[in-house]
């Protein structure tokens, strides 16, 4: 329960806000750190804690792409393919990847590792290709950086599997 676990955090962000309610979204982040994704349950919890019925976070929780309700590989590899990226290269660059992972559009490899899937606009526009992996940018991409980054981590996961 994220109330057990993370009482003084929740405090801390409840201390940021002036009602409970518009603490939903640093709330959900919690959630997702805590369970890699939004489970149904943590839609119940938020809610609990913020006085609110667990279909307001819900709501909000799926009107955001930085939020999951499915399990995601380690790595969530969301690749901006709007408009000004898809104008440098976003689009082959995105399918690329899909293509080296072996998974089609939000599909995660069978390690577990990866998931891939295209986003709207995350404001790094002049930096295309670009992605965000687990909320960190990575920009001016091509697919020898990707596949060298790929690599790199599945060798880390082996390592650990040891
Ligand atoms: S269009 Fe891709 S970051 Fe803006």
């Amino acid at each position: 329960m994220l109330k057990d676990k993370y009482a003084e955090r929740i405090e801390k962000i409840f201390s940021k806000y002036q009602d409970k309610r518009s603490a939903v979204m640093p709330l959900l982040y919690l959630a997702q750190e805590e369970y890699g994704w939004l489970p149904e349950e943590s839609f119940s919890e938020i809610g609990e804690l913020c006085d609110i019925d667990p279909t307001q976070v819900k709501s909000i929780a799926g009107f955001y792409t930085m939020y999951s309700e499915k399990p995601k590989g380690k790595y969530w590899l969301q690749v901006c393919t709007d408009l000004p990226c898809a104008l440098r290269g976003a689009d082959q660059f995105h399918a690329d990847l899909k293509e080296y992972l072996g998974v089609e559009e939000g599909g995660t490899t069978e390690d577990g590792l990866f998931t891939v899937e295209h986003v709207m606009c995350l404001a790094a526009c002049d930096k295309a290709p670009m992605l965000q992996c687990n909320f960190h940018y990575m920009e001016n991409l091509d697919m020898e950086q990707m596949k060298a980054f790929i690599e790199e981590k599945r060798a880390e996961a082996a390592k650990g599997d040891q």
